[in-house]
């Protein structure tokens, strides 16, 4: 499977198409009335593995189970933003891009290819500005508690808090105020984008959800196929704060060197172990042993995220969850292992409590892969118990019963993480197509 070449670290191209981009920290007060859970252990990959089996029980609840009562989270947080605006300048529409889990604002703008992949630069042809947020929790905005803190609600909060300061013209670095504010999730970043039209309607201009619909019986499958672990134990260097010195030490007490894959080979030969260079790359990428060493002989920022911060275990887990096999480059899919981000318990506690209906007036789009794994079950064609839709992405219309427009895609050839598939960019042509045919056009 994995050519070794496909392992070596990424060589980063020159840079992509003229435009003017810039990663600042959103300053927001929030107030979120949330749910208070039980403690639950959290710290080692078989406390994770415990709480992902009594989460995905059938017909069980497992966040009323832990559910004690509300409580308001109250605070100042930091939301780290990328914006762009067109060489050209900007028009008064921006989008402002919501993440799903397993990701960060980079999945909106992937480096790999020169840009090949990036979501952002086929809004910026368009003439949009977009502004890419990680999600409160995650990636370089504020942690917090991962049970009490970081849940779906105060994420809706944060999203909205930068949406207002957007069109007040309320962040410095942005330097003017945006008057058609549309929002962009994927997957749990369209949960949020959604709830926010719910909750604020009046604060968001047009709707688009990738990744997404109202069938929320999938979501078992992908929280038992993320074979969910500690963050910090599955990427020590990157996730926790684990000292590289150590893994070096090891690798020499062992014989290796930074080739990690003639190193292996060298101490599987010695132990009568005969594997081709190609079978040990295999290994290597296609196993945890990848996220062990990401950031091995290198300095990588380290998250220190706590416990109670999980990770889909590997390239195989990410494959299944986000990606239809035979369809997407393997050398994209190993940068999407290396860089993911992780979910907390608060947000699987939280996942399922988006308001049933929106009252938003203005136009809604869904596109979501035909593959999808965790809102579609692996086929979105499929019909859901009680639905008259002609597909499962397409009964989302149910939840925004005065939308001026609703439509749903199907991206064939795709699984859940659009981005990361060959043909992607002609599902993000899609999206600007209809906003500019719905009354959102840069
Ligand atoms: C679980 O219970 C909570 C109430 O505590 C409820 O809001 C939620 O809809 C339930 N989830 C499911 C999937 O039934
Ligand atoms: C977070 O900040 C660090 C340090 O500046 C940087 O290396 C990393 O790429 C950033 N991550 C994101 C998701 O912005
Ligand atoms: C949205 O705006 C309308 C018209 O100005 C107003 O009647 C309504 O109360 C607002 N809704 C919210 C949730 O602010
Ligand atoms: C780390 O890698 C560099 C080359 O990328 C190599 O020169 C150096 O010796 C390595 N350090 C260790 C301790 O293996
Ligand atoms: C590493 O992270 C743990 C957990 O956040 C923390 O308790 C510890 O102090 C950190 N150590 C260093 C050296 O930062
Ligand atoms: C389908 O509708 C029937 C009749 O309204 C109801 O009894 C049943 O619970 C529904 N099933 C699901 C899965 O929603
Ligand atoms: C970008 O992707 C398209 C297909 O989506 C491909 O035809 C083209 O060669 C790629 N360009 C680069 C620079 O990889
Ligand atoms: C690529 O995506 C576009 C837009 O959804 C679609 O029309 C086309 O059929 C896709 N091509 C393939 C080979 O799936």
């Amino acid at each position: 499977m994995a050519p070794l070449r496909t392992f070596s670290p990424l060589v980063l191209a020159s840079f992509a198409a003229a435009r003017q981009c810039s990663q600042f920290q959103v300053p927001v007060d929030i107030s979120s009335r949330q749910g208070k859970f039980s403690e639950i252990p959290i710290e080692t990959n078989l406390d994770v593995g415990a709480f992902a089996t009594r989460f995905s029980e059938f017909q069980g609840n497992y966040s009323d189970a832990l559910f004690t009562d509300f409580q308001t989270l109250k605070g100042s947080y930091e939301i780290s933003a990328q914006y762009c605006r067109p060489d050209s300048g900007s028009s008064g529409t921006i989008q402002v891009l919501t993440h799903g889990i397993g990701f960060d604002k980079t999945y909106w703008d992937l480096s790999y290819q020169n840009y090949n992949y990036s979501y952002v630069n086929t809004a910026l042809a368009a003439g949009y500005s977009t502004l890419a947020i990680d999600r409160f929790g995650i990636g370089n905005s504020t942690h917090g508690d991962p049970i009490n803190e970081i849940q779906a609600q105060a994420e809706v909060e944060a999203l909205n808090a930068v949406t207002t300061k957007l069109r007040n013209g309320g962040i410095p670095q942005v330097g003017t105020a945006y008057d058609t504010v549309i929002h962009v999730g994927h997957s749990f970043g369209s949960v949020q984008s959604s709830w926010l039209s719910a909750l604020y309607p009046n604060n968001t201009d047009g709707i688009v959800l990738t990744g997404y619909s109202g069938a929320g019986q999938f979501l078992p499958y992908i929280i038992a196929g993320w074979n969910l672990h500690s963050a910090r134990l599955n990427q020590p260097l990157r996730f926790g704060n684990a000292s590289n010195a150590g893994l070096l030490k090891l690798a020499k007490q062992y014989g290796m060197n930074i080739d990690l894959v003639s190193g292996l080979q060298k101490v599987l030969g010695a132990a009568g172990v005969d594997l081709t260079t190609q079978e040990i790359g295999d290994i290597v990428s296609s196993t945890e042993i990848l996220d062990l060493i990401t950031g091995y002989n290198e300095t990588v920022f380290q998250y220190n995220y706590p416990s109670g911060y999980l990770a889909s275990s590997d390239l195989t887990a990410l494959q299944y969850a986000f990606l239809y096999p035979d369809n997407y480059d393997l050398a994209l899919a190993i940068m999407g292992e290396q860089t993911k981000q992780p979910v907390t318990v608060g947000e699987i506690l939280t996942i399922g409590n988006a308001p049933m209906m929106s009252t938003f007036t203005g136009p809604v789009f869904v596109i979501t892969g035909e593959h999808d794994i965790p809102f579609c079950g692996g086929n979105c064609y499929g019909q859901v118990p009680n639905s008259t839709a002609a597909n499962i992405p397409a009964g989302v219309e149910m939840a925004f019963p005065s939308a001026s427009t609703f439509d749903a895609y199907i991206q064939p050839g795709t699984g859940h993480g659009l981005n990361f598939q060959y043909n992607a960019t002609a599902g993000y042509q899609v999206i600007q197509d209809w906003l500019a045919s719905n009354g959102l056009g840069a």
